[in-house]
């Protein structure tokens, strides 16, 4: 007998009802027109905004939304979202100078990242923005850099808590790590930091990132605010500000459902009850991945179709150089396949055929598709990779072998 087909639980965010996937609207025809280019990124604003209206429906309405521009740092999807979240969070000076120039409040812009250069700490005092963070030295550049400029500088303490976050592949707290500064000896230092020489606002408690187990993530919530009010406890001066982290995952693969958001909120809902004092300050959910992710697809041609032993290969003039996540080198230990379709032929009944979708790289890691099965797959068809609106063409090796880069659009 036949194993039945794993089914994707993310494809049903784009309208597909004329048989062919409309991004804003337009058909892959169209937008291919639009960009002269059979080969693209396209994002549906329409999507990302869905995804917002989620997050405000469930989580309590004090707790501010930030972006982690990292996830998708094209221009014109960080302005336009600049109008749609309470703040961003940048992870280099390039994007800390897209946020600012997208005209987010400068007091609504964070700078964490583990190994900040002079540069980069000088910048963000010069800009205002608040810096997380993540070393004794790191803080001590910073006063010195604020001193020598004639600025305060505006300082979180990006905290590596002592929990970690459960069910998840990419954990950034607990256990030793490279990211902030271990909670025990924050609680060693907070008293009796000069405080004078800076402008400080409070906590960056992240722990992780990718998760889909609403449990695991009412775990480090309620681990979270217990940490803070500690810290806070602590800290001789008024605390402003705690960043709660984020963590939200998105459905990749087969077999994964999308986080419920409800019960998350419910949790935070008692917790500001629980904790009164935390209640008062500004807190911050930041994410990333969970905002775009859903929103973009990734678009390419099949220009060959061949026949290896049996096994038919699609051929595509996309690859891994434009998305390295979704070849499976980008976090994963074994590879699965991202949901993916033909675009232009989206009548889900019609009959379908086994195939493996490959790009031009020399490698075998150029997989867009493996043993997938697509609608009548043909030379001259959209193969669409859904779910890749995050860690997309900056997240993936463009000059590897020498293609052209891939172009991207905000519909
Ligand atoms: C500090 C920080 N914030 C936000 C993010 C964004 O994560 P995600 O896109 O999974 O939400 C990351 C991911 O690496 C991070 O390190």
């Amino acid at each position: 007998m036949s194993k039945p087909i794993p089914v994707h639980a993310s494809m049903d965010q784009f309208d597909t009802s004329k048989n062919q996937i409309l991004v804003g609207g337009k058909t892959l025809d169209s937008i291919s027109t639009i960009l002269d280019k059979s080969v693209f990124y396209a994002y549906d604003k329409s999507i990302v905004k869905r995804q917002i209206e989620r997050f405000h429906q469930a989580i309590p309405k004090q707790i501010k939304l930030h972006y982690a521009i990292k996830a998708n740092p094209y221009l014109p999807l960080v302005n336009a979202m600049r109008d749609w979240v309470e703040g961003f969070d940048v992870a280099s000076q390039k994007e800390m100078i897209m946020a600012v120039q997208s005209g987010m409040p400068v007091e609504d812009i964070s700078f964490a990242g583990p190994s900040k250069q002079e540069g980069e700490i000088k910048a963000a005092i010069a800009a205002g923005v608040t810096l997380h963070v993540e070393s004794e030295l790191e803080l001590s550049r910073a006063v010195q850099f604020g001193h020598e400029l004639g600025i305060l500088p505006i300082v979180a303490f990006r905290v590596n808590p002592a929990f970690e976050l459960k069910a998840s592949g990419m954990k950034m707290g607990g256990g030793p790590k490279q990211f902030g500064i271990d909670e025990e000896r924050l609680m060693e230092i907070l008293p009796s930091l000069n405080y004078q020489q800076m402008q400080f606002r409070g906590f960056h408690i992240y722990w992780g990132s990718q998760n889909l187990k609403e449990e695991a993530i009412i775990d480090a919530h309620n681990k979270t605010f217990e940490l803070a009010q500690r810290l806070m406890d602590v800290t001789p001066v008024e605390v402003t500000t705690v960043n709660i982290g984020g963590g939200f995952g998105i459905p990749y693969f087969a077999g994964e459902k999308r986080l419920n958001l409800e019960p998350i909120g419910s949790n935070l809902e008692a917790l500001l009850v629980q904790y009164p004092q935390l209640e008062k300050r500004e807190l911050i959910i930041e994410l990333g991945r969970f905002l775009v992710a859903e929103a973009g697809i990734y678009a390419s041609k099949i220009t060959d179709k061949k026949t290896s032993r049996g096994h038919t290969y699609l051929m595509t003039n996309g690859g891994l150089h434009h998305h390295l996540s979704n070849s499976g080198n980008f976090g994963q230990v074994i590879r699965k396949n991202y949901p993916v379709a033909i675009g232009n032929k989206m009548n889900m009944t019609a009959d379908k055929e086994a195939v493996t979708a490959v790009g031009p790289l020399c490698t075998p890691l150029d997989t867009l598709a493996d043993k997938m099965q697509l609608t009548d797959p043909q030379i001259g068809d959209w193969l669409v990779v859904y779910q890749s609106g995050a860690y997309g063409p900056t997240a993936s090796p463009q000059d590897f072998l020498g293609h052209p880069h891939v172009v991207e659009i905000v519909l």
